[in-house]
């Protein structure tokens, strides 16, 4: 939902191609948030004596590399001019605000003359009445963003407190504004400087250097320095004196990056307000900020997650992290810089066409990484992230998990085995509807939250409705540093690797492995299912090769795509273990091929889709042999009495005769029943794959949607 990224070179001369260069490739990378357009802002000058003099705003509607097209030769301006100290920022856009046109994308600007620029992912929600008080103040704009009134603000909180450095600036901007965001700034009248911001949104700040950092730990000093009265949005209508009053409550958390990296030179200037300065400037540093991690990953590995309030500024090559903060006592006083352990080439696509192709054919790999040092060979499971907290969460009321999508349909993968083996009431929850509910939650309930990104707002939020009402909150998450994971009191990575792929794939298969292990940890003391649990721990060890024999049926599904690409609906029918199949393989299938497909409970056939079934309505049946085979065959009948010709998605241990007159069936390994939903979806994702490319879809990026969805 939006990717914004932010180069800053200090000392470190590039010219103006380099680093348009890495610019457009940090949106690259991240385009899988937002494909529908993108821009930058870089300085403009071509004057040797006054490099910084005026800004360049460059903005297409359409992919990035209708952007790179475009700024290859920009008329009159130098590529090769080489720049010592600079600062561009850089977006890819998925519309929310205002139709994908060059107008409406980002970078956002304050004036014609790119007096403040800037970058946002998220929703500003009291946009309208900033831009009112705006117009009457004699402002015009030119898009139909919530975010040009964050320019336009900056500019105008500027014009009338000139004395406000950058970053003052935009910390008593960012007051004003109600909703989610991650922002970077670049300015005309700050000429290397960067100030880059979050609340809601993720942004993360990457750091090059010449000198190793020492130590992962940085030390925080709280200044007394300068402060503002929080001046909520209402203020606005009043008079302009309400932006900015001492005091206070800005908290300065210096953060001494720098100092760490050259503690030689360090010099901690007490008058300065506590912020850590060196005196001499001959070391080179470079920082890049952006939503994700694999923006970054190629410039460096040491990054800092930004949290809510956080403000990054970087002047004279210095990095300072402060807070906009509510409530001071309470917050964190550090900030760590961890390292990456991602690595760049599981981020690129390789031999495969799509990222998607990728990660479908890497499950064999990817259920491994989830299940690693995990599933230990005397029986035991221990998941690490949760471990403390066992004796909590087996006492608990019940067992509440909640997420969005994909996400969702792992929870009910899990549903039946979680309440076989923890004997715990479970309920699943989509995010979005548990808080329109506002479900009634306890202190002694357990919430997991269930998100491959770990940003999904609605997932977010809703764990940030159950925190405060004392339940223990639990996240699954596929990204390391994430807000869910962050957030939440403990937690389960799924460690299936950067997913870029907007339709999730890899990520599903390893939820449901990450929740069936915590399901295993749930029962590891009743002697009563050590058969049980034994079994299936043996069809976990054994599941990669038997994705991998699944994977063979990639042709056959082709096949199978050739005869379906062109009709408009599909129907996905099973129960039990697989009815979560149907719901993600239908979700599949639509948000690539744009193709209504519905995913049915067969057990509900007769309630009402029997009525659409003929010879002409494309069906697809899961029949697996566990303890509803009976029922499945039930429901094979009821569609083959009413002339169906349903595509048969069966395990090898279905006797042919079962289903005999089937044209098509799909055979996949036989396994035990709850783990043999991971073996029968990847067929309905190599379908969807397919049915997507015979269409001429973009299979990676499907229209309308992003992968991280940071907006409720
Ligand atoms: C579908 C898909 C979405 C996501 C959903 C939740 O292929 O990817 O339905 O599953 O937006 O996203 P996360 O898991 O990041 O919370």
């Amino acid at each position: 939902m939006c990717g914004i990224f932010a180069y800053l070179n200090f000392l470190t001369p590039k010219t103006r191609a380099e680093i348009i260069d890495i610019l457009i490739t940090g949106l690259q990378r991240m385009e899988y948030r937002g494909y529908d357009s993108a821009g930058i802002a870089i300085d403009g000058s071509s004057e040797v004596d006054s490099p910084h003099s005026s800004v360049l705003l460059l903005r297409k509607a359409g992919k990035v590399s209708v952007l790179a097209d475009s700024v290859k030769d920009v008329e009159g301006v130098k590529m090769d001019m080489q720049y010592n100290i600079h600062c561009g920022i850089a977006h890819t856009r998925w519309a929310t605000h205002g139709s994908p046109k060059d107008v409406n994308s980002h970078p956002q600007r304050s004036s014609e003359n790119n007096d403040f620029m800037v970058v946002h992912n998220g929703i500003i929600t009291n946009y309208r009445e900033i831009k009112e008080y705006l117009l009457k103040k004699g402002h015009t704009f030119e898009s139909e963003t919530d975010t040009e009134v964050i320019a336009k603000l900056t500019q105008h909180i500027h014009d009338r407190y000139p004395e406000l450095s950058f970053r003052q600036l935009v910390e008593t901007v960012i007051q004003q504004l109600e909703g989610a965001f991650a922002l970077a700034f670049k300015s005309l009248r700050f000429p290397g400087q960067l100030v880059a911001t979050r609340r809601g949104s993720p942004l993360l700040v990457g750091i090059k250097s010449n000198s190793r950092l020492e130590s992962n730990h940085f030390p925080v000093s709280f200044s007394k320095g300068r402060r503002f009265v929080s001046t909520h949005a209402t203020h606005i209508r009043q008079e302009d004196s309400s932006f900015v009053q001492t005091p206070n409550n800005v908290l300065d958390l210096s953060i001494g990056v720098r100092s760490q990296i050259g503690s030689a030179k360090l010099n901690l200037n007490e008058s300065n307000n506590g912020i850590q300065s060196f005196e001499s400037n001959d070391w080179e540093v470079e920082y890049f900020v952006a939503s994700d991690a694999s923006a970054i990953i190629e410039h460096t590995k040491q990054v800092l997650f930004l949290e809510d309030d956080d403000v990054a500024f970087v002047e004279d090559g210095a990095l300072t992290i402060h807070r906009i903060s509510r409530h001071a006592e309470n917050d964190e006083q550090k900030r760590e810089v961890q390292m990456l352990t991602m690595e760049l080439q599981e981020i690129m696509k390789g031999s495969f066409k799509t990222f998607m192709q990728k990660e479908i054919f890497e499950q064999p790999d990817s259920v491994v990484n989830t299940m690693r040092g995990r599933l230990l060979p005397s029986g035991e499971v221990v998941l690490g992230g949760i471990k403390e907290f066992l004796p909590d969460i087996k006492r608990c009321r019940r067992l509440i998990m909640v997420a969005c999508g994909t996400s969702f349909n792992s929870a009910i993968a899990c549903r039946q085995i979680l309440e076989e083996l923890s004997e715990l009431p479970v309920v699943v929850e989509l995010a979005s509807d548990f808080l329109d509910r506002q479900t009634p939650i306890f202190r002694d309930d357990v919430c997991i939250f269930i998100s491959q990104s770990g940003e999904t707002a609605d997932t977010l939020m809703a764990l940030r409705y159950c925190k405060p009402r004392g339940a223990l909150t639990i996240g699954v998450t596929n990204t390391v540093g994430s807000s869910i994971c962050r957030e939440s009191h403990c937690g389960i990575h799924i460690n299936a690797g950067p997913e870029i792929g907007v339709a999730s794939t890899k990520a599903y298969t390893s939820q449901i492995i990450a929740l069936l292990m915590f399901a295993l940890t749930l029962s590891e003391d009743r002697i009563s299912m050590m058969k049980r649990r034994e079994e299936i721990i043996d069809a976990l060890n054994k599941l990669p090769e038997l994705i991998r024999d699944v994977l063979k049926l990639d042709d056959e599904t082709r096949t199978i795509a050739s005869k379906l690409y062109k009709e408009k609906s599909l129907l996905v029918m099973g129960r039990g273990f697989n009815f979560a199949t149907c719901l993600e393989g239908a979700l599949k299938i639509k948000e690539l091929s744009y193709m209504h497909c519905e995913g049915i409970l067969s057990g509900e056939l007769k309630h009402g889709p029997l009525a659409m079934v003929d010879e002409n309505l494309p069906i697809c049946m899961v029949i697996c042999r566990d303890h509803v085979y009976k029922k499945s065959l039930n429901a094979l009948q009821q569609v083959v009495a009413r002339h169906g010709a349903p595509i048969i998605i069966a395990d090898t241990s279905v006797p042919q005769e079962d289903l005999a007159g089937m044209k098509h069936v799909l055979r996949v390994p036989k396994t035990v029943d709850c783990v043999q939903n991971i073996l029968t979806v990847i067929p309905l994702q190599l379908m969807s794959y397919h049915i997507a490319e015979l269409n001429g879809q973009n299979v990676d990026r499907p229209r309308n949607l992003a992968k991280s969805v940071t907006v409720e």
